[in-house]
């Protein structure tokens, strides 16, 4: 691996989970001109986000991550915008406050349109045809001609993918994220629950403490950390044609960032060391995560940590473990071991969303049980270990679905056909996430309380 690097030396690499466009010319052309559209986001951001992670691998502060499983250009309105954001928002002050550490903020957003599958083709029938890979590719519907892979589809998952991020930074620049606000991102179809009023108590106490600077002669309507927040943007990088056009050299620093998001991840189906994916991935210099599930071993994990961050920079590498509830505890604990033995340092992640998909009437879904089983468990994990349990990565949404089972209104398999919408996984729906997030906010609570660590002075960083 010690070949030269260029934004499109994957392409001489064996690869995993490339559509198969009918018009390679068509494709090229599509390609080209995103190469010369403006980025999506900054070189700057980027380390922002890196000296953020760090801080997370160092064990001194918390990584949010969710969003949707695949974002959709049906689902695209300034609505769904905003209730992701608030939800996402509530979650993080929540861990903010429980944690009494800085929560970094990296939604799954803004780019998250190509989907892995675990087969090529979809058989409903007797008819078989390609499989729906996301947006970016071709169409959900079961036609031939929608099944299609379409360039052209990039071009507008790049403009969604604009609009979305030009909403975002809106908001979380614009005062909709001033802490003064936390009371009213509660969505209208949470309040009457029980959770809601978990919430409230925070929000209150959280009003009273800035009445209490305001009254102190601090006003935070003029302090930024107050006033605004910083939303980061990821997605798993599958389409790296899609990826390479819109990788460019950062004039500061000389170095290639990809400017598609923030942070980049590698999915579990192509992590193969010797393949396209790691191959790009290892030349830029975005923060990036690596999906680890129940085939991969210590020894394959520590060679790619060796080719994705040779210079063991800290927040360059987050590791999200997806092993299921009924795997995890066979599996982390070696991983973590390994990566501690040998001096990596890395983000620990939880995914405890793609280990645990069953099928019920029909449907996808994730019993919530197993959800919070998986969480548990890597918590457990890392304090065994004497390690940080750095943070968690959901599929979620701000909308009233029905895709995921339990919780603690509970939600039956037979209530799943009522507001199914999801283009690919089951997601948590507003009230699961915020019960989740309680979860997570009583284990970073009683770390902290453990740690005896002198709350106040980390949380003013
Ligand atoms: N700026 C701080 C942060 O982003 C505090 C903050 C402002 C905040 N608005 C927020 C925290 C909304 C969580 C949610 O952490
Ligand atoms: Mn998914």
């Amino acid at each position: 691996m010690t070949e030269r690097w260029t934004p499109s030396s994957w392409r001489s690499k064996p690869i995993q989970q490339v559509p198969s466009y009918p018009d390679s010319e068509a494709l090229a052309a599509v390609e080209q001109q995103l190469g010369t559209f403006p980025p999506l986001v900054f070189a700057g951001e980027a380390r922002q986000l890196k000296r953020q992670l760090a801080r997370v691998a160092e064990g001194k502060a918390f990584l949010l991550q969710g969003g949707d499983c695949a974002e959709s250009f049906a689902e695209h309105s300034g609505d769904t915008i905003r209730d992701f954001l608030r939800l996402f928002l509530q979650m993080a002050v929540v861990l903010t406050y429980a944690g009494g550490l800085p929560v970094v903020k990296v939604g799954r957003v803004a780019g998250q349109f190509a989907k892995p599958r675990s087969s090529p083709n979809e058989t409903v029938g007797d008819v078989t045809l390609p499989s729906y890979r996301g947006d970016i590719v071709n169409g959900i519907g079961f036609s031939a001609e929608e099944r299609i892979p379409d360039p052209h589809r990039q071009l507008k998952a790049f403009r969604q993918s604009a609009a979305t991020l030009n909403l975002l930074r809106a908001f979380t620049g614009g005062g909709y994220a001033n802490l003064d606000n936390a009371h009213r991102w509660m969505l209208g179809f949470v309040k009457d629950s029980p959770l809601s009023d978990r919430y409230r108590e925070i929000a209150d106490r959280i009003t009273e403490a800035l009445d209490f600077m305001r009254a102190c002669g601090i006003d935070p309507e003029s302090s930024p950390e107050v006033r605004a927040t910083q939303l980061y943007t990821s997605h798993e990088a599958l389409l790296l044609g899609y990826e390479e056009a819109l990788t460019r050299i950062d004039s500061t620093s000389g170095d290639w960032y990809a400017t598609s998001g923030h942070m980049l991840w590698i999915g579990d189906r192509t992590r193969q060391l010797d393949h396209a994916h790691v191959e790009f991935f290892r030349g830029i210099e975005n923060p990036i995560g690596l999906k680890c599930g129940p085939s991969l071993s210590p020894d394959e994990l520590l060679r790619l940590i060796d080719v994705l961050n040779p210079d063991n920079e800290p927040g360059r590498l987050t590791l999200i473990a997806r092993f299921g509830s009924d795997k995890v505890e066979a599996h982390l604990p070696a991983l973590v071991r390994a990566v501690k033995k040998e001096g990596r340092a890395v983000v620990w992640s939880c995914d405890p969303m793609h280990g645990n998909t069953v099928t019920a009437n029909g449907y996808k879904t994730r019993p919530f049980e197993r959800i919070v089983g998986e969480i548990s468990t890597f918590f457990d994990v890392h304090h065994a270990e004497g390690t940080h349990a750095g943070g968690i990565h959901l599929e979620m949404t701000g909308r009233n679905v029905t895709e995921c089972t339990g919780g603690g209104r509970p939600l039956t398999a037979d209530q799943l056909s009522d507001r199914y919408h999801t283009h690919c996984d089951p997601r948590l729906n507003a009230e699961q996430a915020l019960d989740v997030t309680f979860l997570v906010a009583e284990r970073l609570k009683r770390e902290r309380l453990l740690k005896g660590r002198p709350v106040d002075a980390e949380a003013a960083e």
